[in-house]
C-alpha cells in the first residue's frame, strides 16, 4: 500500500508493535524441551489478547499462528511436534492483521550452547537489514535493495537465498511491489516512493543460494546442511530515513 493519512500510519504502527512483541516475547519464552507447537501457541494467545489475527492462517491457510523455522528449516515451517534441542537455529516470522493494517516480521538466533558461527551468521544478516533500510528513502531504485544485499552477504562470506524475496505489505501481507530481489537486477526499473509500505527481509547463508518446499507443502528449506539467518521489519518510504513500523 502507499501511505495515505495518518490514519494509515497510526494503523501501520499499532499491528507493527504487537508484532515486534509477539516475536521477542516468543524468543524470551523459547526452551529446550519444549515443541515447536507450545512456542506457537504462546505466539497465538498474544496476538489474539490484542485483538490481532495471524495473517497466514487467514490469508494462505497456513496451520499454525506464526511460522518456526529450526537449522536447515529457512522459512514457513509448521509449528508441530518437534522438540527444541540445545544449539539449535530458531527462525520466529510473525505476520499479522489488525484494522485491515498488516504487519510482517521475522527473527532469528540460536540457543544455548552458543556455535559462534550461528551467532555471527544471525548478527552479520540483522545488520545486513539495517543497512539496507537506512539506505532506502523517496527515489531510490528498487533493485538497490538486491544489490546490497548481495554486497552486504559477499562482505561478510555468505551466500543470498536467491527464491526468497522483499514484498510490498499494507493491506494485505503481500502485494505491490511485488518479488523484491534480494540480487542485483539491472531490469528492475521501478523507483520507491513516498508512502510506500514494504518489508525489507535478507536471508543470507553458509552455502546453498536457494530453498526447496518440503512434502508438507510449506516447510522451505536447504538442499544441503548448510544454514541460513533472515531477519525482517516492515518499513515505510519516506523523504528522508524509513519509518520501521515493525520496531520492538
Ligand atoms: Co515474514
Ligand atoms: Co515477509
Amino acid at each position: 500500500m502507499t501511505i495515505g493519512s495518518q490514519q494509515d500510519i497510526d494503523g501501520l504502527k499499532a499491528i507493527g508493535k504487537i508484532v515486534a512483541m509477539t516475536i521477542s516475547e516468543m524468543k524470551r519464552q523459547t526452551r529446550v524441551g519444549m515443541t515447536t507447537k507450545e512456542l506457537d501457541h504462546i505466539g497465538g494467545e498474544l496476538l489474539h489478547k490484542h485483538g490481532a489475527v495471524p495473517a497466514p492462517k487467514t490469508t494462505y491457510n497456513f496451520p499454525g499462528h506464526t511460522c518456526i523455522s529450526v537449522n536447515h528449516e529457512v522459512a514457513h515451517g509448521i509449528p508441530g511436534d518437534r522438540i527444541i534441542q540445545p544449539g539449535d537455529l530458531i527462525n520466529i516470522d510473525v505476520s499479522a492483521e489488525l484494522g485491515g493494517y498488516y504487519a510482517d516480521a521475522g527473527h532469528s538466533f540460536p540457543l544455548s550452547p552458543y556455535e559462534p558461527s550461528l551467532v555471527r551468521l544471525c548478527q552479520h544478516t540483522h545488520h545486513t537489514m539495517m543497512k539496507v533500510i537506512s539506505s532506502l528513502r523517496h527515489g531510490v531504485k528498487l533493485n538497490e535493495v538486491g544489490r546490497m544485499i548481495e554486497h552486504e552477504a559477499h562482505q561478510g562470506g555468505y551466500h543470498v537465498i536467491r527464491n526468497l524475496c522483499s514484498h510490498g505489505i499494507g493491506k494485505s501481507l503481500h502485494e505491490a511491489p511485488q518479488e523484491i530481489l534480494p540480487v542485483y537486477n539491472k531490469h528492475d526499473k521501478r523507483v520507491l516512493k513516498e508512502g510506500m509500505v514494504i518489508t525489507i527481509e535478507p536471508f543470507l547463508s553458509t552455502g546453498a543460494e536457494f530453498v526447496v518446499e518440503q512434502p508438507d507443502g510449506w516447510t522451505l528449506r536447504v538442499p544441503d546442511n548448510s544454514f541460513v539467518a533472515q531477519h525482517e521489519h516492515t518499513i515505510i518510504i519516506t523523504k528522508d530515513q524509513p519509518i520501521i513500523v515493525t520496531a520492538a
